[in-house]
């Protein structure tokens, strides 16, 4: 199981009201105890957190807000010695507008080398005023930034798929392609056991920028060219001893274009968010598990299962709600939700998760049933998202409050007693009976759920790795075997259904009593 620990909002020991990496190594025994094999830890890399950290300006060292190399490097030999691995988020995509490299391309002016690094064009139009083409960015918004010339003229323009201060590297560039190589080993030498890679189906560009068109091929998403870049650093990651992973956040409706990025000389993973974005429903689910499988059988890559991240809503939110599905265009708060449906569904899904073949990811706070705080005051918000949709979608701040750990009142143990900071963003006084210490021996709270789940996962042989069998079921339930013994039900009807014969009912997702297990209920079985 890998946990994703959201750097600013983890655990904050000096007091400034944001995560740091002294409050992680504090925690680490948390993680441990919960049974943790890895941990993927955001960006910490020095930013001017125009997009939390996601706009780097130095790849090779550590915001002073989180702390420093050294305290990394101790927080890498602390995590081995209990067995748990280090998965750094890399932002290959993009660097931060103030990246040495990106003011260097600025100072330069129009021809400078320095630009070649980046996407550097004039603008269409008399004078140069619209932007080199209409492309829609990924927040929403433009895709280019007209820059000024050092004589105070207007000059080119510049593509930042994202928010303009995170200018877009032009990957066709051999000096990029060195850079990248050169940060990867940094921190493969320093220990790091895997690399989430950021965006990274979006790194190749159509260097003659056509427009987006539904019958051409899109020039910015997945093109050809990216798979090659990626054999570069599996070489690099396989030249370790033991070899060192990568796992790509890799955003495609195509399975097949997805699995691409999979091959063995490639990625060795991906996020799977065909899975994060299906509805709550039986037969959507077991086409996206079908499909997935499908999709990794075959190749001999492992499939991921997450329910989600640092980017989506929660999931105790998104399951409490009609529409049951997450997607970046839809409406994302102000929703009628029925919290308790979710909690209670959240719980069942987490039981088909953990259970399914390939590894299962946890965002931190899921394992404590956080919901998405909507009450976030206007002036509080931090996503770029909130401005660059004009200030219609919300962002993504709800999913990223600090954490609560213990006590009964705001920070919760987030911070120290008498921290001199409030958290960066509020937490809801309800989340009392949500932190560590208040559901730790509660044998109903759902962070003894996921306790008892990782640790059978850790025990059963049939967990893990491996194959899955269908058993019948009625419909909206999804049942499946796995061997030696194990069985899961998930019953996603309206009404209770049978438990199959079994030899030990091992965990329920909620007390069940009877032969029957109730709607919006998971139960794993000790069969044979
Ligand atoms: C990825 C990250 C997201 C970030 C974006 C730009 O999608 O998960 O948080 O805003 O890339 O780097
Ligand atoms: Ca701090």
């Amino acid at each position: 199981m890998i946990y994703q620990v959201y750097p600013r909002s983890f655990a904050d020991a000096n007091g400034d009201g944001i995560g740091d990496i002294a409050g992680i190594r504090q925690r680490l025994d948390y993680l441990a105890g919960l049974g943790v094999d890895a941990i993927w830890f955001g960006p910490w890399y020095p930013s001017p957190m125009a997009d939390a950290g996601y706009d780097v300006s130095d790849f090779r060292a550590i915001d002073p807000v989180f702390g420093t190399l050294d305290e990394v490097s101790a927080l890498i030999a602390e995590a081995h010695d209990r067995g748990l691995r280090i998965i750094i988020d890399l932002v290959p995509n993009h660097c931060s507008d103030q990246h040495p490299w990106f003011q260097a391309a600025l100072a330069g002016g129009p021809g400078a080398p320095e630009r070649e690094l980046f996407w550097f064009r004039p603008g269409r139009g008399p004078g140069g005023e619209l932007p080199p083409t209409d492309w829609v960015g990924e927040f929403g918004g433009g895709t280019w930034t007209r820059t000024t010339n050092p004589d105070g003229t207007p000059g080119d323009w510049y593509l930042h798929l994202f928010t303009p201060q995170q200018p877009d590297f032009n990957w066709d560039h051999p000096r990029v392609r060195a850079e990248f190589e050169e940060i990867l080993r940094f921190w493969l030498d320093r220990g790091v056991d895997g690399i989430r890679i950021d965006s990274a189906a979006l790194l190749m560009k159509d260097p003659t920028l056509p427009e987006v068109h539904p019958d051409r091929p899109h020039p910015f998403h997945d093109l050809d060219g990216v798979h090659d870049i990626y054999r570069s650093w599996r070489r690099i990651a396989d030249g370790y001893t033991p070899p060192r992973a990568l796992i790509g956040e890799v955003w495609l409706p195509d399975r097949q274009r997805f699995a691409n990025y999979l091959r063995p000389d490639e990625l060795h993973t991906a996020f799977n968010f065909d899975f994060l974005t299906c509805a709550w429903d039986a037969a959507k689910l077991r086409d996206s598990i079908d499909g997935t499988l499908a999709e990794h059988v075959p190749i001999g890559a492992p499939a991921t299962w997450v329910l989600s991240n640092h980017d989506v809503t929660r999931v105790v939110t998104r399951y409490g709600r009609a529409d049951t599905t997450f997607s970046f265009a839809s409406k994302r708060e102000g929703i009628p939700t029925d919290l308790e449906l979710g909690t209670i569904r959240a719980r069942a899904a987490a039981l088909l998760s953990l259970s399914l073949p390939g590894a299962a990811y946890v965002y931190q706070g899921e394992e404590l049933g956080l919901w998405e705080v909507e009450d976030i005051p206007p002036e509080l918000r931090q996503d770029p998202m909130y401005p660059r949709s004009g200030y219609v979608d919300p962002g993504r701040d709800g999913c990223r409050v600090p954490l609560p750990w213990s006590g009964d009142a705001a920070p919760f143990g987030f911070s120290p007693e008498g921290a001199s900071s409030a958290p960066w963003l509020p937490q809801p006084a309800t989340w009392k009976d949500r932190t560590v210490q208040a559901q730790t021996g509660d044998p109903h709270s759902m962070l003894e759920l996921y306790r008892t789940a990782i640790r059978l996962r850790r025990e059963l042989p049939a967990l893990g790795d491996g194959a899955l069998r269908w058993l019948d079921a009625p419909e909206g339930v999804l049942a499946f075997a796995r061997d030696p013994g194990f069985a899961c039900v998930v019953n996603l009807s309206a009404d209770p259904v049978p438990i199959p014969a079994h030899r030990a009912r091992l965990l329920t997702s909620r007390p069940v009593e009877g032969s029957l297990l109730p709607p919006d209920t998971a139960v794993w079985l000790a069969t044979g």
